[in-house]
């Protein structure tokens, strides 16, 4: 039976083999979906394990999605511009790592109709995931991305990857159409210290963060009139790409896909 994997550190919160395994269950595909937790050091040896066909394709996680590259044959040209791989598939010999966090951000977003061309965004954070959303953001033609991040050699680094990036000192605020929650802070209901009482309102804010539904950062864009929204729809659509990748089916998304990942 072959058998797929998510790797991460830490790994018990990921709700990728609940949504994965009702996928496959739908679909009758006679496979299974675990989750793994793993250190730097064991990410060669599990790599080499889906070479082997031990293991038919993986999910990777924080903090991999950068370590696994070196061992990697070949990347889609997504993962090659973000540095960022959350997708392995065997594709006649080789394995391959692709990223679709890029496509899941973009179901997302377009799920709420709010046009993103032209507009500023002002994205908090330098982590895992940021390279794909910058690279989502740039192809809906924004007109500026700016990043804040509390150790600034990371939003930095980041201008390697993409030019025309804007970094800001963190803690400090400019206007924006668009902000959006990429640190951890709200995992654990930690704060952001922003005041967005004076921005003024519709303005989309969005939290990569899905538990909690609605973060302190969501509260305070609710309240001064914004549109608010979580990072649900962009994990489930990251997880229906990689399924596509591994089974060439696309799995449904519906009520019964969402109430799932309530339940936790
Ligand atoms: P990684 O950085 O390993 O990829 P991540 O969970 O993807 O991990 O990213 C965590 C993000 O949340 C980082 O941008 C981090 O900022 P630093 O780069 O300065 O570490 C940010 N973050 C976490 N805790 C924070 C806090 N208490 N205040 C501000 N930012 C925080």
């Amino acid at each position: 039976m072959n058998k797929y994997l998510v790797i991460g550190n830490p790994i018990d919160h990921s709700l990728s083999p609940k949504l994965q395994n009702y996928w496959l269950k739908e679909n009758n595909i006679d496979a299974t979906y675990d989750k793994i937790k793993l250190e730097d050091y064991e990410i060669k040896s599990f790599i080499l394990d889906i070479k082997k066909q031990k293991i038919a394709g993986c999910n990777v996680t924080v903090p991999f999605k950068k370590t696994v590259i070196p061992f990697l044959d070949k990347l889609s040209p997504e993962a090659d511009q973000t540095q960022s791989v959350n997708t392995i598939t065997f594709d006649n010999g080789d394995l391959v790592g692709h990223n679709t966090d890029i496509a899941g951000f973009d179901a997302a977003i377009k799920k709420l109709n709010f046009s993103l061309k032209g507009k500023r965004v002002l994205i908090l954070g330098a982590g895992g995931v940021v390279s794909s959303i910058i690279l989502a953001l740039k192809n809906m033609l924004v007109q500026e991305i700016t990043i804040s991040n509390r150790t600034r050699e990371k939003a930095e680094n980041l201008r390697v990857l993409f030019n025309n990036l804007k970094v800001l000192e963190w803690g400090k605020l400019i206007d924006f159409d668009m902000i959006i929650n990429a640190t951890s802070l709200g995992l654990n209901n930690e704060k952001i210290n922003l005041d967005f009482s004076t921005l003024g309102k519709n303005k989309l804010f969005y939290d990569v963060i899905y538990n909690p539904q609605e973060t302190h950062f969501l509260k305070l864009g609710k309240e001064s009139g914004n549109i608010i929204e979580n990072g649900k729809n962009m994990f489930i659509y990251q997880a229906l790409e990689a399924f596509k990748l591994w089974h060439k089916i696309e799995p449904k998304v519906n009520e019964e896909t969402l109430r799932i990942l309530d339940d936790d």
